[in-house]
């Protein structure tokens, strides 16, 4: 069996005093038995990965924290960028990668998304890889092969056991902050041709293994039905994230 992820992408929301409320609130209505059953983990921006941290080890709270970038190079002259290291440094073990913000807006590629996971992997953190259509790809018919297409070229060279412990975060655009969610019939049919071409890419054990989250206006009124799919074994989660009742509904759902 595989252990559910519930990820909230804070995305570029909350200042620092605002992160650490959002922080303590969840931590309140956290409970010690998440630590069996499902990987709850949150993704705040850089700045405030320390201060969410610091709220997450005074409780002993069982929630992992994720950064939402990081660059793919141990150091160097990379004005604005942030080191693995550097994210380990302050509390992170997971990262989030080639979401379609960033692919869309700050024009990372396939290329990047392979040496960014990559680097995670070798590090010893968790890469949760995005991958999703546009509305026009959707409408076109061809979603599976881009998928698919991403999702190979995010695993390009790496070994079974490394794409065995990889995040992949299915997330069509066009459910993204919509309120337009994929239902779950939809969302299956992707996350189920997204093991099935990890299964052709690195066996039956890693494709069992890996864990393929659902992202795009993931709420407590839709969780249910999409955590009930075969290949859906958690969610990546936008604005719902950002209200700690909400979220703990979201993780309680995983534990169904
Ligand atoms: P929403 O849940 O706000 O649609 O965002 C999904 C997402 O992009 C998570 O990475």
């Amino acid at each position: 069996m595989r252990k559910p992820v519930m990820a909230g992408n804070w995305k570029m929301n909350k200042t620092w005093a605002e992160s650490v409320v959002l922080a303590q609130g969840i931590s309140n209505r956290s409970k010690d038995s998440w630590d069996d059953d499902v990987e709850v983990v949150v993704c705040p921006a850089t700045v405030n990965i320390k201060a969410v941290d610091s709220v997450f080890e005074f409780d002993h709270t069982p929630v992992a924290i994720g950064a939402q970038n990081v660059h793919w190079e141990a150091k160097g002259a990379f004005t604005g960028e942030v080191s693995i290291k550097m994210l380990q440094d302050v509390g992170a073990s997971y990262c989030i990668v080639g979401h379609s913000e960033r692919r869309g807006y700050f024009g990372e590629t396939d290329e990047m998304v392979n040496d960014k996971a990559t680097a995670l992997l070798e590090a010893g953190m968790t890469p949760i890889i995005c991958c999703g259509e546009s509305l026009a790809i959707r409408d076109e018919g061809t979603y599976l092969e881009f998928v698919t297409k991403q999702v190979l070229a995010a695993l390009a060279g790496l070994d079974e056991a490394q794409i065995a412990k990889s995040i992949i975060a299915y997330e069509p655009i066009w459910a993204i902050g919509t309120g337009r969610t994929a239902i779950p019939e939809q969302a299956q049919e992707v996350c189920a041709a997204i093991r099935a071409c990890i299964g052709e890419l690195a066996g039956p054990a890693a494709a069992e293994a890996v864990r393929v989250l659902y992202g795009g206006s993931m709420k407590p009124a839709n969780v249910e039905g999409l955590m009930a799919q075969p290949d859906i074994d958690g969610g990546l989660i936008g604005g719902a994230a950002l209200d700690a009742a909400a979220f703990e509904q979201l993780v309680e759902a995983c534990l169904k």
